[in-house]
């Protein structure tokens, strides 16, 4: 190897170096020297997450091989642009507006804008975001808008036009916090670059520790003949490669779900994979080796031999009649839930005035953080299995870990590292265990960072959905009978099949009053990607086919699109699918919010539509559950020396605010005794030190754990008050031998049930939030290419919070709608294994004309009046975008994304007439027959 020394002025000092010329990237050195602030997320140039100044000008560091550097070249990388001491205004402004979710993407946006507003310190918002497009800065949280907000505030402050004061966020004078922008305070640590992730931490590791690599055969079915290790082991720098054969325990990871119609109810899914391959990306070996870079050229090294067995791409192709099981004894289709509400539809489809029928297919979305998976594992010094990962559930993955292993859980701890976002993807254990098992077998420390291709083909997904149904109304316009069948593909594993089975009947529907129903929610594998919790889980798949037939019952009516949704939205008392009332009813009203910007767009569209380029508007509205059923979440409070408080939860952050909603909800239950924000300490997110607060998903975390915190509040206002209303110090809450630490805990079971196995009937979690939607788009007749021009939403969410938390939820999630609606998939394991590749949108894809109004009604059972938030975002904008495309040129997309050669290809079929749709999908039986056996089965 030969290397070559080189002096390189870093931030303004000139620093030697020594690197590998023909192998290292300017990134890989930055890194190497600890400025870590400078990330790696996809490694090839897609991302901008490397993003420095090199003599001016921004570029990916990833792809800057060193071959390339000249001596003295000039260097600015975050580390250079401010401190915590002494922010620089795009890091304040970038805290203040918004621009830190996950804070992954913000130092390499933080430099782009330094450098732009180095040329132009005047840049209109159309600048600002050509210029992170040009410069492929992508981020998956914010939606972007906030970024661009963020940037024009700090060049307001750079032009002198504004004060530092002016964009820094401001507690109000009545001192209350909750309902504010108040910033998340580690924000602070990620726009400076001090923030360490996942594989910052794997580098700064102590000597001893080992890199891993992982092996995935190159198929996606297939029986393990054979795994040779023999050369690999011979590799340099290589330690170990661990295969099945060397996990303790049972090499089984359990997942268990009950439903009364499942084919299983215990499966067991392998750590590293020994007799089968089930689906491209099941990992057979780990390398561990001294060195990232030796383990991964000795993975190279291992061969497996296969034989190939017949690949079921689609859940149908894995129904067909001659198809194999893929796990052997569960038949293909292993779960089913009814729902039957009212009469029997048959009877009201025979007279109805007006039906609509369809087939729809939602697609298989990647999750797309930024930063891939990463994780280490190593004994503590308590001697317990101490895992440091990205998990949503630590106290779940913990205990599955521990069993999967064959440990006592009280030997396993969970941690979760600063995370560059999961989506929902970080909802399994199946990465973490990986370094547990390694850390077991080696009895070292070990750090693994997968590759950006590597994370997408291990990942899970967003289920495709198949789904038949009609839906029939009155000649009023009222909706009288819907039937579906909703079949969703869980791919190679039924990884949160209980969840998923209950979302499938939930909201094909919601929020509309719909007096009879009948049908049926099927779960069935295929050999693609798993499935796993992604934001508003289950409930995309579900508005693909009812907000459709929706817009096209209304078509058929000839009524108002937004009318159509207001004359048939829930009214108090109406019932929702599963057949209880809703907790809140203001779905007109979010409509009646929209409407006269739907006015406005539809004239504009009028207006401004050529043959060449035809503009259109949608409209869409569902919404979501906050909480899950028979949910329990715990917390403790604890009084402080100082007079502060500590808090102590596992309200796991994956960049949605955690950090943040735990300081307000506890300086706004703590208000009888004057608590400051900066009084209260987070102590957060590790089993070792936190109580159970359940899993960050399903929009439970801002009402379980704020109720959990009122909990523990009222605990300890009771035991500081004294007779005569003031409240005890700690210096007397000592001293009288009072209690410092309480516990707090909220539950919702007894308030909640599970479905009804012959009906569907169930009230299935504690509180509703509703989300309407409009888009305008442009769609270019010639290409097939949309752009969607603005997006606009009405919401209710309750009470707000944390508003920046909130707008986040709201950009970002509806940002992944538009992603979903036109360009996201991962149907090609190989093609779509990148961030381009899978159709990330960037700035430009997103539209800068893009607000969200929000409406509180207060919430009965909720914390302050608050609900939850994040799913309420991301269920139904991606059908306003596909029913504006409707809009615009006549042609629907039945089946997502609806990419520009799908729509050039429709509008070319009407030309001749003719409508491209998909054929009803077929599950093996049909409907009818499946809904006769279930009648004659009662469970
Ligand atoms: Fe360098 Fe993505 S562009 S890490
Ligand atoms: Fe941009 Fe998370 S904040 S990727």
């Amino acid at each position: 190897m030969a290397l070559r020394k080189m002096w390189l002025n870093i931030n303004g000092a000139e620093r030697i170096i020594v690197c590998n010329p023909e192998v290292d990237s300017l990134a890989a050195v930055l890194r190497r020297i600890g400025l870590t602030g400078t990330k790696i997320g996809c490694n090839c140039g897609q991302c901008g997450a490397c993003s420095v100044i090199l003599n001016g000008d921004v570029v990916r560091s990833c792809i800057k091989k060193m071959k390339t550097m000249q001596d003295y070249a000039k260097i600015t990388t975050i580390e250079g642009i401010g401190t915590p001491e002494n922010l620089h205004p795009i890091q304040m402004a970038w805290i203040t507006y918004g621009g830190v979710q996950c804070g992954f993407c913000s130092p390499g946006f933080i430099v782009s804008a330094y450098a732009l507003l180095q040329k132009n310190l005047s840049p209109s918002r159309q600048e600002v975001r050509e210029w992170f497009y040009k410069h492929r800065n992508i981020c998956r949280c914010t939606g972007y808008k906030p970024l661009v907000d963020a940037t024009m505030a700090a060049a307001e402050v750079m032009r002198g036009e504004k004060t530092m004061g002016e964009i820094t966020y401001r507690e109000p004078e009545n001192g209350r916090i909750y309902g504010t922008a108040y910033p998340k305070p580690t924000a602070l640590a990620k726009v400076t670059g001090l923030c360490d992730f996942g594989d910052d931490i794997g580098i700064k590791m102590p000597p001893g520790t080992l890199h891993l690599a992982v092996v995935i055969p190159d198929a996606a079915h297939a029986y393990i003949k054979g795994i040779d290790v023999a050369d690999a082991e011979k590799m340099p720098g290589v330690v170990k490669v661990i295969t099945a054969k060397d996990i303790p325990g049972s090499n089984l990871i359990p997942q268990g779900f009950s439903h009364a119609r499942s084919k299983v109810d215990r499966f067991l899914r392998p750590i590293l994979c020994d007799k089968k391959i089930f689906r491209y990306g099941d990992i057979v070996a780990l390398v561990a080796a001294r060195t990232k870079e030796e383990a991964r050229a000795a993975a190279r090294k291992v061969s497996v031999e296969l034989e190939k067995l017949p690949v079921y791409m689609t859940m149908p192709e894995a129904l067909s009649p001659d198809a194999m099981q893929i796990h052997e004894g569960i038949p293909n289709q292993y779960v089913i839930q009814p729902l039957f509400k009212g009469k029997d539809t048959e009877d009201i489809f025979k007279d109805a005035p007006y039906i609509v029928e369809g087939s729809f297919y939602s697609s298989r979305e990647p999750h797309l953080p930024v930063e891939p998976d990463t994780m280490q594992a190593y004994i503590d010094e308590e001697d317990r299995l101490t895992i440091q990962c990205k998990s949503q559930h630590i106290y779940a993955h913990r205990n599955v870990l521990a069993e999967a292993l064959g440990l006592d859980p009280e030997k396993v701890r969970v941690i979760e590292n600063p995370t560059g976002a999961s989506f929902g993807s970080a909802m399994t254990p199946s990465s973490p265990i990986l370094v547990a098992a390694a850390a077991l077998v080696l009895k070292k420390p070990v750090s693994l960072t997968l590759s950006y291709q590597e994370h997408t083909y291990f990942s899970g997904k967003r289920a495709p959905s198949y789904t038949n149904a009609r839906l029939a109304c009155d000649e009023n316009g009222k909706m009288i009978a819907l039937e579906f069948d909703h079949a969703v593909e869980m791919g190679a594993y039924p990884e949160m099949t209980g969840s998923m089975i209950s979302k499938c009947v939930r909201y094909i529907g919601y929020p509309y009053y719909i007096p009879n129903i009948k049908g049926l929610g099927r779960l069935g594998f295929s050999n693609a990607s798993y499935c796993i919790a992604y934001r508003a889980f289950g409930s995309p798949q579900a508005y693909t086919a009812s907000e459709a037939l929706v817009s096209m019952m209304a078509d058929k009516i000839g009524m108002d699109q937004l009318e159509f949704r207001r004359i048939n939205a829930a009214q108090p008392g109406e019932t929702n699918n599963t057949n209880v009332p809703y907790r809140c009813y203001t779905m007109k009203q979010l409509l009646d919010m929209l409407k006269p910007y739907y006015i406005d767009a539809k004239e504009r569209c009028a207006r401004l539509s050529t043959p060449e380029k035809k503009r259109g508007v949608g409209i869409a509205a569902g919404g979501y559950h906050a909480g899950l059923s028979n949910d329990t979440a715990k917390v403790e409070l604890e009084l402080n020396e100082d007079g502060g408080v500590t808090i102590y939860n596992s309200w796991e952050d994956q960049g949605q605010g955690a950090d943040a909603g735990s300081i307000v909800h506890v300086h706004e239950a703590l208000r009888p005794i004057g608590i400051k924000p900066e009084q209260i300490k987070l102590v957060m997110n590790d089993t070792a030190q936190v109580p159970p607060s359940g899993p960050a998903a399903g929009s439970r975390s801002h009402y379980m754990v704020g109720n959990a915190i009122l909990d523990a509040s009222s605990k300890l206002l009771n035991a500081m008050k004294k007779d005569d209303g003031t409240y005890r110090t700690y210096e007397e809450m000592v001293a009288e031998e009072i209690a410092t630490r309480y516990q707090g805990s909220f539950t919702t079971v007894g308030t909640t049930t599970a479905h009804d196995p012959n009906t569907g009937h169930g009230d299935l979690a504690p509180e509703d939030m509703f989300t309407t939607y409009m888009a305008e788009v442009e769609v270019d007749t010639k290409s097939g290419k949309t752009t969607v021009l603005s997006m606009k939403s009405a919401c209710d969410i309750g009470v707000i919070g944390q508003i920046l938390g909130v707008e986040g939820q709201a950009y970002g999630g509806a940002s992944h709608s538009i992603g979903f609606a036109l360009s996201e998939d991962y149907n090609d394991f190989k093609k779509h294994a990148s961030m381009v590749g899978a159709g990330i949108p960037s700035i430009l894809d997103i539209p800068d004309d893009f607000d969200f109004m929000f409406l509180e009604t207060p919430r009965k059972s909720g914390p302050h009046g608050s609900s939850g938030s994040s799913e309420c975002f991301q269920n139904n904008g991606h059908m306003a975008v596909i029913n504006a495309i409707y809009d615009a040129v006549g042609v629907r997309i039945y089946d997502l994304p609806a990419k520009p050669e799908k729509i050039k290809a429709a509008l070319e079929a009407k030309e001749k007439g003719i409508e491209l749709k998909p054929n009803k999908y077929f599950f093996g039986n049909s409907f009818e027959e499946m809904v006769a056996e279930i009648k004659a089965d009662p469970k």
